[in-house]
């Protein structure tokens, strides 16, 4: 049997009409109840939710009206088609005033009724999608979310919300992945202009006209290829937020139309003969130093102070190592359905690492590894080669100070890495491992059993 379309009530007095529609939607795959009057389709909405209710207007008792207002007061969501008598049009309006969706005249054609039953059934899925999706942008982009028990991470937890409650610029300044558009959408849902658009763009990703266009829109025939007028960002963004990411990546002919809207809020589109005003409070993110760029002549030093009201600074992972475990066991709980933990040996190799990737490359790694392993466990030899035999050439060996080492621990873990890096380097194949250390492959096989290397 094919998958219910949504379930509909239909409350009808005529038994003729109810048969109609009970078996017209039957046939078209929509789950259908059917009740004989108000007062029973009273009693079915008390007891289920439906997706769409049809129901006549004039019954006894229970009229097509008392339900609506029930429907509206428990079941806001169910959508409410009426049934009304040819000549009734004006009941039908104060329906629609009531909150109906829509209303059918009888005599009705059944082409008619299937249209309107789809339309309203689709436009209630999408209703549902969307407000998801708002609801999982909110929350994925929340402080909660970000999550670092650093110092350095608590500061910025403790200013981002009252940065974000004011409206001045502000430049988001971090290493590649380091959480710059993660922080920037935080800036957004925690201001004022949450329910206004969000709009990011990457200044490095666009020609100059085409991120001209892209930013301030174009009117048909402002060059080849504008076939049709296009709004820009800025109009998409008007009384929210935009961010403009690697904004170092500017061309300066641009920055000059950016410093306008910024001092003015007004701009042109491209081929525009008018100005238009908007409200947007502009994010960047940058992960060269601004600075640089002013003293090589290729960025505006008026533009950057009007960008760098408030600066932020993410530092690197590797500058907040506390967050690391933090960070990994978060990304292992998103990508597996079953618990799954880190050994502490794999732990410390995280812990080394230097993360020149910095949050986006621990995500994947902890993404690739969870995929690739059999167990509950990630051990060191389940991480990829380069993080398993970091550092390579720097020197592993810990000085010898007054508060003493343990030997064996650093010995042992200089046999680890060998082992592993020899694995690695031979594809995995035991006996030329043993080969390139020297050693038996009876005495490799053991040293591998005695650090539960796979
Ligand atoms: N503190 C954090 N907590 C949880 N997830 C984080 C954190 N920081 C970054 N991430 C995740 O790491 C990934 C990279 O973050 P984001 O895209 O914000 O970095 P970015 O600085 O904008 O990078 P790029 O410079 O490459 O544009 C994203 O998947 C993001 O969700
Ligand atoms: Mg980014």
């Amino acid at each position: 049997m094919e998958k219910s379309k949504g379930k509909i009530l239909v409350v009808e007095d005529e038994k003729s009409m109810r048969e109609v529609l009970t078996m017209l939607l039957g046939e078209e795959h929509y789950d259908v109840i059917s009740a004989l009057d108000g007062r029973e389709g009273l009693a079915c909405i008390d007891k289920d939710i439906f997706d769409l209710v049809i129901t006549d207007m004039k019954m006894p008792k229970v009229d097509g009206f008392e339900l609506l207002k029930k429907i509206k007061e428990i079941s806001p969501e169910t959508l409410v088609i009426m049934i009304t008598a040819f000549g009734t049009t004006e009941t039908a309006i104060e329906a629609m005033k009531l909150g109906a969706y829509d209303y059918i005249n009888k005599p009705f054609k059944i082409d008619e009724i299937r249209l309107i039953v789809k339309k309203a059934i689709e436009k209630k899925r999408l209703r549902e999608e969307l407000s998801l999706l708002r609801e999982q942008i909110k929350t994925s982009y929340s402080l909660e979310n970000i999550i670092g028990k650093s110092a350095r991470m608590q500061e910025m937890f403790a200013i981002i919300p009252k940065i974000a409650q004011s409206s001045s610029n502000v430049l988001i300044s971090g290493e590649s992945g380091s959480g710059k558009e993660l922080v920037a959408a935080a800036l957004h849902n925690l201001s004022l202009r949450r329910d206004r658009n969000f709009v990011t763009i990457n200044c490095a990703a666009f020609p100059e006209g085409l991120l001209e266009s892209e930013l301030f829109g174009h009117m048909k025939g402002a060059f080849t290829g504008a076939v049709y007028n296009k709004q820009g960002l800025f109009e998409i963004a008007d009384g929210g937020s935009l961010l403009l990411d690697e904004i170092g990546e500017m061309p300066i002919n641009l920055q000059a139309k950016l410093l306008r809207v910024i001092e003015s809020g007004m701009f042109r589109r491209v081929g525009g003969t008018n100005d238009l005003k908007v409200d947007v409070r502009i994010i960047s993110a940058t992960n060269k130093k601004i600075k640089d760029e002013i003293d090589a002549g290729r960025f505006r030093e008026d533009l950057y102070y009007r960008l760098n009201v408030v600066p932020i600074n993410i530092p690197p992972l590797r500058e907040r190592k506390e967050d690391i475990p933090l960070l990994a066991e978060h990304f292992l709980r998103k990508m597996s359905s079953t618990p799954k933990r880190i050994t502490p040996e794999a732990m410390k190799l995280l812990l080394e690492y230097q993360w020149k990737g910095n949050v986006r490359e621990l995500e994947n790694v902890i993404e690739r590894t969870a995929l690739l392993i059999d167990k509950d466990e990630i051990k060191p030899s389940d991480l990829p080669s380069e993080i398993m035999s970091y550092p390579r050439d720097k020197k592993f060996i810990p000085e010898l100070t007054s508060k003493g080492i343990d030997v064996d621990e650093i010995i042992g873990d200089i046999e680890k890495r060998y082992l592993m890096s020899a694995l690695d380097l031979v594809g995995g194949v035991k006996t030329e491992a043993a080969k390139l250390l020297n050693l038996s492959f009876r005495s490799f096989r053991h040293r591998l059993q005695k650090y539960g290397i796979k």
